[in-house]
């Protein structure tokens, strides 16, 4: 009898200390679970910087920057829009625009209009008033521009001054062909020497634009210089370019690389 006593006390203690340890082990499993889960989303919220030569870190857009409305993504001769895009939405900015143009070609994505907006301003402040000639354009009436050139010099030659359907930044509604109010040098290299010219030239990056096709770089954009051609890729990017004289194509490996640290980070998927 007494032994069966001591044995129940015995069996009891070893039950409770038992349940302890699982009690312990379980604890520690959902610590360790919950630090899982902690370091995980510090990773994903981890800032990812681009550093470009000569210029300040940027910090890298959590987006996919290979999509087509992304405000960094590359459109060159090598890589292409669907035929069938359209930004959306697209409006008329509140600024001087061409109106000999067709109300679409007017237009930009309406998420630069206040940037648009606010650089025509600095202009007009500072005695240099703008004129948007050519903004969003439709892969159609690419071809037509491109068509309507090729026809008198070539295609080939055609295509160092106007991109192909496609393979224009104007059909991102993103990009904008400034010209003088006056006209003067329109569409011409020496729109670079207009008093406009020289200010956006200056000044375009500070809020978010940048010469896509600058002077000395035709052997990397492919096209022929054009001072009056703007791309809008955000203040932060639009300053590191200017500051490090790297093109958009040039940048594009470093915002790649950006990317990719994004998708280790499980910040986006792709
Ligand atoms: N002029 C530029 C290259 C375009 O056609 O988009
Ligand atoms: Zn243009």
């Amino acid at each position: 009898m007494i032994l069966i006593i001591l044995g129940s006390i015995a069996y009891g203690g070893f039950t409770l200390v038992n349940d302890f340890y699982t009690k312990q082990a379980a604890t520690e499993k959902a610590a360790a679970e919950a630090a899982i889960v902690a370091a995980k989303e510090a990773k994903r919220k981890e800032p990812v910087y681009i550093q470009l030569p000569g210029a300040q870190p940027v910090r890298a857009l959590v987006e996919d920057s290979n999509t087509n409305s992304s405000i960094w993504v590359l459109v060159n001769k090598t890589h292409s829009l669907p035929l069938g895009y359209i930004p959306a939405p697209i409006a008329v900015p509140n600024v001087a625009t061409k109106t000999d143009k067709s109300k679409e070609e007017q237009s930009v994505r309406s998420d630069i209009i206040g940037p648009i907006k606010t650089m025509f301003d600095a202009a007009a402040s500072a005695g240099h008033n703008l004129m948007i000639d050519s903004g969003y354009r439709s892969a159609e009436l690419q071809a037509y521009y491109f068509n309507n050139l090729a026809n008198s010099v070539g295609a080939e030659a055609a295509n160092q001054s106007i991109a192909k359907p496609g393979q224009s930044e104007h059909q991102l509604g993103l990009t904008i062909d400034i010209s003088n109010v006056s006209l003067e040098c329109y569409l011409n290299d020496c729109f670079a020497d207009t008093g406009n010219g020289q200010w956006l030239a200056n000044n375009s990056y500070k809020f978010g634009f940048i010469v896509r096709y600058p002077k000395g770089k035709v052997a990397i954009t492919q096209y022929q210089y054009e001072p009056w051609h703007f791309r809008y890729v955000g203040i932060e990017l639009a300053t590191a370019l200017h500051d490090s004289g790297l093109t958009l194509d040039e940048a594009w490996p470093y915002i790649q690389t950006a990317k990719n640290t994004l998708i280790d980070n499980g910040a986006i998927s792709v």
